[in-house]
This record gives C-alpha cells, structure tokens and sequence, in this order.
C-alpha cells in the first residue's frame, strides 16, 4: 500500500423527506444569500425545487436562482453564474439535481472567488479557494456529491475537462433515494455504469498489497450487481434505490481509492465520446470499458482474472487466466447490455470516421503530448484500436 492523505469532510443527510432540511443546513453550514443551481427541469416538476424553497424561506435564507444546465454542463452557464453571484453577493451556492448541476456548481463556487478565467482550473491548476457548496442530489451517479472533482464542457473546440480542489467538496449532500425514483431507465442504467466505472476504474492498479481497498470495491461491485436489474425492474424500489445512491457516493469519494494508483483510461477515453456527441457519460463508459479492458487485459492478466472470479462468478483457470479474464469482461459486458446500455458505436451515436478526431483531441488536446496514462500508458495508435474496437 501507498502513503496517502484521505480528506473528506462532506455532512450527508441520507434518507426519506431529507430536502426539508435545505434551509437549516445552508444556515448551518454559514450561507447568508444563495444560488439555487439547476438542470432541465426535472426539480421543477417533481415539486422538488419548490421544497428546497420553502424550506430556505422558512430559515428566512434570501436565494437567487439559476436553471439550464445541460448534461456535459457547459462552460456558458458557469460564466453567467459567476456573474450572477457576484452581483447579488450570494455566498453559497446550492446545487438540485445531478452531476452535472453539482458540477456546474462547483465551478461557479471556485469562479467567483477567483480574479482569473475559472477555465485555468479546468486546465491543470488546482481548486483552493470556493464559496461553500451543499448538494441535494436526484440521480445516483457521477458521485459528485462527495468527491472533490468537476468536470465542464467548453464550448469552443467542445473540450470536456475536469478540475479538482478539497475546497469544492460539498459542505453537505442531502441523499433521498426516493427523489431518484423519477429517473428514465436509461438514465438509472447509465448511473449504475458510472458508479461500477468508478469502482473498476479503481480496481485497476498497479500497486501491491492493496487488500482492504481491493475487498471494498469488490463489495460495491457486488452490490450494484445485485441492485441494478432491481431498479430497472422496478423503478419505485426504495430500497435498491438506497443502496445505490451510498454505493455510488462510496465508489468516488476516494474512500476505496486510497494507497493505491488508479487506472481512468476509460474515463479519459470515454470523455470525448460525450463531448463530441453529447451522449449520457454513463452510457459513452458502458461501450468503453469492455474495449480498453480487453485491449489492456495482458498488462495484469491476473487483476481482471480476479474480478471475473470476485465479481462475476467465473472459474478461475490456472493454466489460462487469460481465458478467466476475456469471461469476465464479457460478463460484465452483458450485465451492462441486460440493463439497456449500447454496446457499440452505433448504439451510442458514435461514428467511425470521427475516430482520427476523437484520438487527437484526447491525445493532443491541452497540451498532452500524444498519451494518455493509467492502469497502462496509452498511445494515438492505442486509442485509435480501442475506439476502433468500440465499432
Ligand atoms: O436536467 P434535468 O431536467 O434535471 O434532467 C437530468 C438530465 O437530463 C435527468 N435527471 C436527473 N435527476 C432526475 C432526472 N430526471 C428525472 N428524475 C430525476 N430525479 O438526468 C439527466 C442526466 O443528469 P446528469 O446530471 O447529467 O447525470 P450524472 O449525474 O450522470 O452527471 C453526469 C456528468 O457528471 C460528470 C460526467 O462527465 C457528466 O458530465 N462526472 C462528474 C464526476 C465528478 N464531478 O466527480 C465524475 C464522473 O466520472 C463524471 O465524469
Ligand atoms: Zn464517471
């Protein structure tokens, strides 16, 4: 195992009706004046937006809000934000919705305290500086509610980037897993693909002696197994729902990410998939993964050989672990099809022509000088036959 340092200082109020303590923890927490930050509508008409304002109004919390952000948040919205916050003094900023609300949200927060072009921190430099975020969260997902991380779109050249900082880890995430019951299918199966991305994403490492770390995320993956099909069958299943939304907080506020190096080459690759064709960053992860694991299996054949034993159930094959390993790619694979994930390009609306963009922007984009890292060090003719495999 590594020396590493685990900060993760967010409050979580888990549970039933738990978005009618907005108000007392926005007051708790020191905000004076607030920006309400949301996405398309759905807050809207679920009722829940007006929740979260009566429960500000009943702490005598004065709010401004701001609606639109789009999945893949842009970069638009956050300069209107900044600006809107600055000119109402608003020193709190309270994200209602998904990932990319949260997302947005966070770089909004580090934006207004910062003299420069919030961009930068899209570009390398590091968060540490924000005013304080809270998040009621309504898709479990990205785990943005308790990871320090945020990822926006720029619009010019469409450049999906993220930043990172302590200082825009949530003060507090309220987790009611019924608000999460109003989800499409589609988007239930993409959160439950970015939750299991998180954890295998994690997985992949090339550092030893990592049991415990190894055992918690064998215990999430576990766990979504078992409780995706349940809420695609059934939409309304609290209790899925509940374990879901912990397991996906769990997967990425780095808890089972510790001492140990980390793979996110799916991710990386992944990010252009949603950036040039706007796709669900779930849905984009789920045509992905299969490719990169099979294309970087040989680099620890053993590693996916114990996921596929671990996970999936597969015999172990002493004398071809290799043949394990290719069992339980394809299990996972067909897990992600049975929940209504694509399966390839053409599912996912991605086109093969594109390939020589996609692999220049991920490999020279923002200065990279022609790889991407992880679990394995990727090249252009790398990418290019995991995208290719993606077909
Ligand atoms: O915009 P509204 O109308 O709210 O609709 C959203 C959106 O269309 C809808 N939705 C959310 N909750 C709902 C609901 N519809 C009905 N009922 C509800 N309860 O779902 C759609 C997707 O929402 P979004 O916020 O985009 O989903 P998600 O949480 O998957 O976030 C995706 C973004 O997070 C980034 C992704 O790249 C992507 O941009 N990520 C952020 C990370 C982080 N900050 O730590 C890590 C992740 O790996 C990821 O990259
Ligand atoms: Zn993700």
């Amino acid at each position: 195992m590594e020396n590493f340092e685990f900060y993760s200082p967010t409050f979580f109020e888990f549970g039933k009706d738990t978005e009618n303590k907005a108000g007392e923890l926005v007051k708790r927490f020191g905000g004076n004046k607030v920006l309400i930050h949301y996405g398309g509508g759905s807050v809207v008409r679920s009722g829940l937006l007006d929740r979260v304002k009566s429960s500000l109004d009943n702490e005598n919390i004065p709010y401004v809000e701001l609606g639109g952000v789009k999945p893949n948040p842009r970069s638009g919205l956050v300069y209107e934000g900044i600006d809107l916050c600055k000119k109402e003094n608003v020193d709190f900023v309270l994200a209602v919705g998904g990932g990319s609300v949260i997302d947005s949200s966070k770089a909004i927060a580090a934006g207004v305290v910062y003299d420069g072009d919030f961009w930068d921190f899209y570009q390398g430099k590091r968060i540490e500086k924000a005013l304080n975020i809270g998040t009621i969260l309504t898709i479990a997902a990205a785990g943005s509610e308790g990871s320090p991380d945020s990822v926006i779109t720029k619009e010019e050249g469409m450049f999906k980037r993220g930043a990172s900082g302590d200082a825009i880890r949530p003060k507090f995430s309220i987790l009611n897993p019924a608000l999460t019951q109003t989800l499409p299918s589609f988007q239930s199966a993409a959160g439950i693909t970015d939750i299991m991305a998180h954890l295998y994403e994690r997985y992949l490492t090339n550092s030893t002696e990592v049991e415990v770390t190894d055992r918690l995320i064998e215990a999430l993956l576990l766990t979504m197994k078992h409780e995706g099909p349940r809420v695609i069958e059934n939409p309304d299943n609290y209790d899925a729902r509940a374990n879901i939304m912990w397991a996906g907080m769990m997967a990425h506020n780095n808890s089972c990410g510790v001492g140990r190096s980390q793979d996110w080459n799916s991710h990386t690759i992944e990010h252009e998939l949603s950036a040039l064709y706007d796709c669900a960053h779930g849905a984009g992860l789920a045509v992905t993964m299969p490719a990169v694991f099979t294309y970087t299996m040989n680099h620890n054949v053993m590693r996916f050989a114990k996921a596929a034993v671990r996970i999936w159930g597969c015999q172990m094959d002493f004398e071809h672990p290799e043949v394990t390993a290719k069992e339980g790619i394809e299990a996972f694979r067909n897990y992600l099809i049975s929940i209504g994930m694509p399966k390839n390009f053409e599912e996912l609306g991605a086109k093969e022509e594109d390939i020589p963009k996609l692999v220049n922007v991920l490999c020279r984009g923002d200065g990279r000088e022609g790889t991407i890292s992880g679990f394995v060090t990727l090249n252009e003719e790398d990418c290019t036959k995991i995208y290719k495999m993606m077909v």
